[in-house]
Formats: C-alpha cells, sequence, structure tokens
C-alpha cells in the first residue's frame, strides 16, 4: 500500500510516442540550427527521447522530461555538474535503469516498457563505454573484444577474432592483443573497452566520463581514439564529458544538463562561447 501511495506521488502523465515521421520532422526542425550534422531529406533521428522522466525509490526526481534526438553519425557531447543526471540518462538508453515516465525509441522501436527478452535483444543496438573500463580481469585484450561477439552476436570464433584484431588495432592495441588487463596502463584498458563496443556495431554508442578516472598523462591518447572515431568514422556517440576541448572540437551538438534538466542545447562553439543561459554561464565559468 505504501508503494502504491509512492507510485501516485511520483507518476507523470506523458502522452503517448510520436508516430514516427511526425516525430522525424518536429525534431529535424528544431535540430537544425542546433547541431552541426548533416541532415538528409526524410531522416530520423537514431534516438528519440520524449518526455523522460526518472524518480528513484519514488521521491529523487533525478531526470525531468528530457527530450532529445540523436541523429545518424551525430556526435552529441553533454555536460553539466555532478548530480545533473547525465549518467542517469546514458543508462535509460541503454536500460540499465528503467523509465519512471516516458519514451526512448531507437530507429523509431520503442525499448521502453518491454519484455526482458525484448530488453536483451535492443540493448545490442546500444553500445557503452564506462569510466572504469568494466572489462574481465582474467581475459585477454583480444577475448575482452570477441565475447559479446560469439555470446551475444553468435559470431563464430574465427569472424569474432578477426573483428577483434581489427577494433584493436584502430584503437593501437594491436601488440597488446594477449594482455590481460591487469598487464595494461587504464588508458590502454580504455581503448580496450571502446574496441569492445565498437566490435559490436551498436546503432549508438554511449560514453559516460570516459577519461575521468585516468592519469592526465593517458587521457591523451584516449581521447585521440574518440577523436578519430567520431571523425573517420560514421558511429553515433553520446559522450558525457568534461573534456571541453574534446567536446567543442569534436562536438556536433552540446547539450547542457542540470538538476535533471536539459537547460540548453546548441552547437558546441555557441554553448561554450555565447551560453544563452546563466546557470551554463556560471557552470562554464566553474570548470574553465
Ligand atoms: N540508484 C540510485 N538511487 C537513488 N538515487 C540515485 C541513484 N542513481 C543516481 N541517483 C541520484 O541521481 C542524481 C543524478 O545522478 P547521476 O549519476 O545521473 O548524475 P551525474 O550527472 O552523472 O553526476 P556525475 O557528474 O557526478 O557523474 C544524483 O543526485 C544521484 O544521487
Ligand atoms: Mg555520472
Amino acid at each position: 500500500m505504501f508503494a502504491k501511495r509512492q507510485d501516485s506521488a511520483t507518476r507523470v502523465d506523458t502522452p503517448p510516442a510520436m508516430d514516427a515521421a511526425e516525430a522525424a520532422r518536429i525534431a529535424f526542425e528544431h535540430d537544425l540550427p542546433l547541431s552541426k550534422h548533416h541532415f538528409v531529406e526524410g531522416e530520423h533521428p537514431v534516438v528519440r527521447i520524449e518526455h523522460l522522466n526518472k524518480t528513484f525509490d519514488g521521491v529523487t526526481t533525478v531526470l525531468r522530461d528530457v527530450n532529445l534526438n540523436v541523429w545518424n553519425g551525430e556526435i552529441v557531447v553533454v555536460l553539466g555538474p555532478s548530480g545533473s543526471g547525465k549518467s542517469t540518462m546514458l543508462r535509460c538508453i541503454n536500460l540499465l535503469e528503467t523509465p519512471t515516465a516516458g519514451h526512448i525509441l531507437i530507429d523509431d522501436d520503442e525499448i521502453t516498457g518491454k519484455s526482458a527478452r525484448e530488453v536483451a535483444r535492443m540493448r545490442r543496438d546500444v553500445g557503452m563505454v564506462f569510466q572504469s573500463f568494466n572489462l574481465f580481469p582474467h581475459l585477454t585484450a583480444k577475448e575482452n573484444v570477441m565475447i559479446g561477439q560469439t555470446k551475444v552476436l553468435k559470431k563464430g570464433k574465427d569472424e569474432a577474432e578477426a573483428e577483434a584484431i581489427k577494433q584493436l588495432t584502430a584503437v593501437g592495441l594491436a601488440d597488446r592483443a594477449d594482455y590481460k588487463p591487469p598487464q595494461l596502463s587504464g588508458g590502454q584498458q580504455q581503448r580496450v573497452a571502446i574496441a569492445r563496443a565498437v566490435a559490436m556495431h551498436p546503432k549508438v554508442l554511449l560514453f559516460d566520463e570516459p577519461t575521468s578516472a585516468l592519469d592526465p598523462e593517458l587521457v591523451r591518447d584516449v581521447l585521440g581514439v574518440m577523436r578519430d572515431l567520431a571523425l573517420h568514422g560514421d558511429m553515433t556517440m553520446i559522450v558525457v564529458t568534461h573534456e571541453m576541448g574534446f567536446a567543442r572540437d569534436v562536438g556536433d551538438r552540446a547539450v547542457f544538463m542540470e538538476g535533471g534538466v536539459v537547460v540548453e542545447q546548441g552547437l558546441p562553439e555557441e554553448v561554450f562561447d555565447n551560453p544563452r543561459h546563466q546557470r551554463t554561464r556560471q557552470f562554464l565559468g566553474s570548470i574553465g
């Protein structure tokens, strides 16, 4: 009964998810001036977040009516103070957290409100690189990059191995393929984690502060790999980061969050050099 009361206290009524074509049209008009993305006629967003709300324990509201579209090949950088809900938003996109209300669609497919089996299938489309790498310590770098391919995508060993070598080479670690995580530096481990995520060829790749656990001299290599991926690959990326140089150079769009709300979004140079909101100015001043 207590739980029921909590539910009704925190329930947020959201309208049903929009029709795909209508949503794409509205998103296009909204995002056109806010992103360097090269829009294609009739294109639909890869990730569509509508009226996303997340409340923990029925009391702590962490995300409030978040609306965000991410387009194919777009690099969206997300900034904001600690506790603003950045990680929670990413964790909702790959369903590590269950949204309290609202809709998340990947390629016009609603992922919210699905069964565990459907969630497992849909999660393949969304890759994630964590702050703390999350590699299997007893497996080699190559095995770490292979395991999702063989277990989740059901690829054969040879095919998975060839893809692992290709992706480890792309992150500059071909010569470390047989090393295990404890024999690698933090920066090398994070590059393995990036190779692992890319090897799954997700529709969108999420990064949650991928360099903030690293010693400063290792940050550059990891940012270099991410920069390469963003500029030379066709990966769609949402990157939560405090690396302002990277965000400005590589981002197609910057999103500033505070208090669980998207306060403002726009072209990175606009958001950094000419923020519209006082809170964005304060935040940028405090870190800059
Ligand atoms: N499982 C949970 N249970 C209760 N509260 C949570 C939970 N996870 C996150 N929160 C709360 O949600 C708020 C947002 O957390 P979140 O981790 O999304 O912030 P963040 O913007 O990623 O911060 P940081 O920059 O420190 O990583 C915080 O106040 C946090 O305490
Ligand atoms: Mg976080």
